[in-house]
This record gives structure tokens, C-alpha cells and sequence, in this order.
């Protein structure tokens, strides 16, 4: 059975272009060149496997279409040198470019605030662990609101290991495979004491920052504080939007610098705090003041950019933009780390040991496992757009 929406009423060729007019009324104009380098045919290329044998530098920049008809389920066209493609039509509706058609392909993130903190959404370990479906429904909520907690999952070491083993590769640094979060009298790190952590996104000082980080506490702070802050970095990078659209057009232009120096390791990065698409949509944000260095700017810039990058710092540091969470022993956070910033509360390490055991998973292929369990379980959506990171 054909769909409304996949049957055509009119079909027009054009000199760059196919028009279709669907079952529905909705309009389509596919570029010839776009259909041409999209053939499905087997000499062109294995749509399933998304291999191709032929390259744009084949297509003529004149190429067209000598005949163009509906067959069957399918659309078939003739092209003016002998090649024959056929396209599912329900294949070239769902691809349509028009703007409507393409924001409905977007994944639109589920912003929050302070308010959100009575709706955390934790899933229990037995449900996570159950099957496909626990572990789909928390890489949604990743993919929705940008982090996802596990309750009550098995508080010893290796848990982590093979959680994050489900939904991709860790990817190892220079900290390890895993890296042990505990509080030491003598630490280097602002983690690793009982200070406030303000909110960042780890790792800005990479060009490529980390995906997913999945944080598995062990063992919870003691005598009060140590509690966790997330910060939805879309939501507040909106918000900047907003109320100052130079500041944030800047802010998406503009990179800042960060470096991370010990030992053998000098890893610097200059990056843009917000990462927008072709659209405007945000697709990435990444924030560390702790791990900033001096702006490498033209002179003219650098009032501004500080100007820009104050108002974000402030909407960070303004604790409605703050969900707070008292992690206990056995609770795993995945965040989705270029888009939620974390932090933690000031504690008394004398009081008790707290340690959170941390990792890391690439973006892709946390990406990927969405999409091929969304496809697996039939979900609305498995082919969303979804945002590519904070990556420059
Ligand atoms: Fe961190
Ligand atoms: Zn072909
Ligand atoms: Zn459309």
C-alpha cells in the first residue's frame, strides 16, 4: 500500500530540477546533481551499507533528466546519458528539503533549569539492565535532556567499565581508561579536592572533546555538600541568544583558548564556546574557565569577546540554571559532556572519603548504538538529525 504523502499528483522537470507535488499537496524540488549522486543503483553505489562507486567529478554539471515517472512504489528516471535510477518514493519524501521537512528531521533537545529538579527521570539498574529497551530509554533521555541517571546499579569497580561497554568505546587519555575521582590532601586537580567545582564541560582543551561522560559513584560524600550541579549548556547558551545576540553570535565565532600543562602533557585547544550548524541550531557547547589560558585575539576583539564570555560565565553561575543531585553509592551519570556542564558542591573530605569513578565515550559511537536500537525497536526518530558536538 501506497501512503498519500508517497503517491505523486504532478511531476515537473525543470532545467536544475525534478518538482514533485505529492498525494498531499506538499512540494519537493530535488537538484538533478542531488538525485544523480543519490542513484541507488548497484554500479552506483549500496545505499544499505552507505557505500558509493561513483564521485560528483562523474556528474556532469549539465546533467538531466530525459524522463521522469512514477513505477510502482517507485520513481524512475531516465538521465540524459542512458543511466537508469530507480528511488523509493517514500525514500525521496523523507528526504525532502524543504525548510519544514528538514526541521521535522531535527532532534530538538528538551531544555531545563532548577525547576527540573523534581523530575529526574532515574531509571533503576534492574530496568537499565533488563534489555534493549532500558538502555535505549536512557540514551534517550541523553539525547533529550542531555543526561540520564542510573539508580542502584552494583557500587563496586568494573560497573562502569562494562555499562559503558553497552553503549560504545571508552575512549582512553592520558588519565587512563578510567580515571578515579578521590579526594587526596596533596591533589593537583580541583577535582580531586573538597572545593566547590564550578560547572565546566571536561576536557575543553582537546580539539576533539569528549562525548559522553559517565560518572559512577562508589562512595558518597559525607557530613553534607559534594552534591552535583549539571547545567544545561543549550538551554543557557539560548538564553544568551536572547537577551544578547551579538554576544552569542560572537561567542559561536570567536574561540577561546585552553591548555592543560604536567608532567609530560601539554595539550592546548582553541575553540569555539558555542557550536552552531548551517541552520543556527546549537550543536555543541564547551566551557572551562579553570582551563582557559590568555586569548591568542586581534587587539579589536578582545573587550568583546571578555564582554560576551562574562554574560555566559554569569548565566552558569546563576544556581536557577542548576539542577543539583546527591549522588549515592551505585548511582551512574551519563552526560552528554557538549551539552551539560557539571560541577559539585564544596565538601569536608575529613568527614569521609568520597570517589567517583569517571569515563569517557566518543560521540559517535554512543550516536550510533541510538540508532541502531531506535531502529531495532521501531522508534519514531531513529534516523533524527542529532547534534555533532562542540568539535571546530
Ligand atoms: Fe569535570
Ligand atoms: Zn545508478
Ligand atoms: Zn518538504
Amino acid at each position: 500500500m501506497i501512503r498519500v504523502e508517497d503517491s505523486i499528483d504532478k511531476l515537473v522537470r525543470d532545467d536544475l530540477a525534478l518538482v514533485i507535488t505529492w498525494g498531499d499537496g506538499h512540494k519537493s524540488r530535488f537538484d538533478y546533481v542531488w538525485l544523480r549522486d543519490s542513484c541507488c543503483c548497484a554500479e552506483c553505489g549500496d545505499p544499505l551499507t552507505a557505500t558509493k562507486r561513483i564521485s560528483i567529478a562523474d556528474i556532469a554539471p549539465t546533467t538531466w533528466a530525459r524522463l521522469a515517472a512514477a513505477e510502482g512504489p517507485n520513481l524512475k528516471i531516465e538521465w540524459e546519458d542512458g543511466h537508469t535510477s530507480v528511488y523509493p518514493r517514500a525514500w525521496l519524501r523523507a528526504r525532502c528539503n524543504c525548510p519544514e521537512s528538514r526541521a521535522a528531521r531535527r532532534h530538538l533537545p528538551t531544555l531545563w533549569d532548577s525547576s527540573s529538579s523534581g523530575n529526574l527521570g532515574a531509571i533503576p539498574y534492574s530496568e537499565f539492565s533488563a534489555d534493549d529497551e532500558g538502555l535505549l530509554a536512557a540514551l534517550e533521555q541523553v539525547r533529550d535532556r542531555g543526561f540520564s541517571l542510573i539508580r542502584t546499579t552494583p557500587a563496586r569497580l568494573g560497573t562502569l567499565e562494562s555499562i559503558a561497554a553497552k553503549i560504545g568505546f571508552i575512549r582512553e587519555t592520558n588519565y587512563g581508561r578510567v580515571y578515579d575521582l578521590v579526594v587526596k590532601p596533596d591533589a593537583r586537580l580541583f577535582a580531586n579536592r573538597g572545593v566547590l567545582v564550578p560547572p565546566h564541560t571536561d576536557e575543553a582543551y582537546r580539539h576533539h572533546a569528549q562525548g559522553l561522560a559517565l560518572f559512577h559513584c562508589l562512595q558518597a560524600a559525607k557530613g553534607g555538600g559534594g552534591v552535583t550541579i549539571l547545567v544545561d549548556g543549550f538551554k543557557v547558551a539560548e538564553d544568551l541568544r536572547r537577551e544578547n545576540p551579538a554576544a552569542f553570535e560572537l561567542l559561536t565565532r570567536v574561540p577561546q583558548q585552553f591548555a592543560q600543562r604536567y608532567d609530560s602533557l601539554d595539550l592546548r585547544s582553541a575553540a569555539r564556546l558555542i557550536a552552531c550548524d548551517l541552520d543556527g541550531q546549537i550543536v555543541g557547547v564547551r566551557f572551562n574557565m579553570l582551563g582557559s589560558i590568555a586569548p591568542d585575539l586581534p587587539q579589536e576583539l578582545i573587550s568583546q569577546f571578555y564582554d560576551a564570555l562574562r554574560q555566559l560565565a554569569v548565566l552558569h553561575r546563576d544556581t536557577n540554571n542548576w539542577l543539583q543531585i546527591l549522588l549515592e553509592p551505585g548511582d551512574l551519570l551519563i552526560i552528554d559532556n557538549e551539552r551539560v556542564l557539571h560541577g559539585r558542591t564544596a565538601f569536608d573530605p575529613r568527614a569521609g572519603r568520597r570517589h567517583l569513578r569517571l569515563c569517557y565515550i566518543d560521540r559517535d559511537g554512543y550516536h550510533s548504538t541510538l540508532r541502531v536500537l531506535g531502529r531495532k525497536l521501531g522508534r519514531f526518530g531513529a534516523d533524527l538529525v542529532l547534534p555533532s558536538g562542540a568539535a571546530n
